[in-house]
């Protein structure tokens, strides 16, 4: 069996309401699988063993360096609601820089209601941190993009083509956590056509995803949308079903970017309590992911 099916074939009966409920006799115990991310975690594993596959050994990660270059977070200070101030990023980015990363794009928010950052504003704090960086003795690249919110004035900034991208003119853009939006498949059209590639932050912190059985997020990877999943999740920062999300889009080799999505010291502790988990280890160790590519 080809590995993409064998991941497939797995998620799905792993998924499945009537294995999830009932006495595994592969296993030998019953699972209930549904919403707990541990109960996934074991039967997955225990299924990767029965279609052959080689045990994996997990050693906790002493820091990120494999991830090596980090494309979303919120370091550009007092223009969203991630650095206040520039000692505040020094600080950041000094951690990271510990954590072992070679490569900093920042991404801050940009909401037409909120964060009106334009590419001006957000191009002329890069360059104040990076002379801060300087001055400060951190060695680590430091570029910006944004963090687009699908809304109305995106579209104008499509057509201008003022967007700020990264890599092969990927762009990030996040959605609401409350609503499926209407124009989602009307702006990501928009940004195709104009060639952009579209990279998804955070999918599994949007609910309206988590239902029919994944099939949202296989229409989106149909669609060339690239997903970029956030480290946080992997501690269930943003809840179980935000975890087990992101741990079944790990499973099914469909996490194209991970971001850490840092905005503030206190959010460190939780990025560095990922290191032992062994979804981390798994994702960074994936063919698939791209952030050593930038
Ligand atoms: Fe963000």
């Amino acid at each position: 069996m080809k590995t993409g099916h064998f991941y497939r074939s797995v998620t799905a009966l792993v998924y499945t309401q009537k294995l999830s409920h009932a006495r595994a006799p592969l296993c030998g115990q019953s699972f209930n699988i549904l919403p707990s991310a541990q109960n996934f975690t074991a039967l997955f594993d225990k299924l990767r063993e029965l279609f052959g596959e080689k045990k994996e050994e997990h050693i906790p990660l002493e820091d990120l360096s494999l991830m090596e270059v980090d494309i979303h977070s919120h370091l550009i200070p007092g223009i969203d609601d991630g650095s206040k101030n520039m000692d505040d990023t020094i600080y950041l980015l000094r951690q990271l820089e510990s954590l072992g990363f070679r490569k900093i794009i920042t991404s801050p928010h940009v909401v037409t209601d909120g964060y009106n950052n334009s590419t001006e504003t957000i191009l002329s704090g890069r360059d104040k941190v990076r002379e801060a960086m300087v001055a400060n003795g951190i060695n680590l690249e430091f570029d910006a993009i944004a963090e687009y919110y699908l809304d109305e004035t995106l579209s104008e900034k499509i057509e201008k083509r003022d967007l700020l991208t990264f890599g092969k003119n990927y762009v990030l853009v996040e959605l609401s956590y409350l609503n499926k939006p209407n124009n989602a498949g009307d702006i990501f059209y928009q940004l195709q056509v104009a060639g952009y590639k579209i990279v998804l932050a955070h999918p599994e912190r949007y609910p309206y995803y988590h239902e029919n059985d994944f099939h949202n997020y296989h229409s989106l990877k149909d669609r060339n949308i690239l997903l970029q999943i956030n480290l946080m999740s992997l501690a269930g920062k943003y809840g179980k079903n935000a975890q087990a999300v992101a741990e079944r889009l790990i499973n099914e080799r469909m996490v194209d970017f991970v971001g850490t999505d840092l905005h503030n010291a206190k959010q460190l502790e939780t990025i560095r309590a990922c290191l032992g988990q062994k979804y981390l280890d798994r994702v960074l160790r994936s063919e698939k992911l791209l952030n050593h590519t930038l």
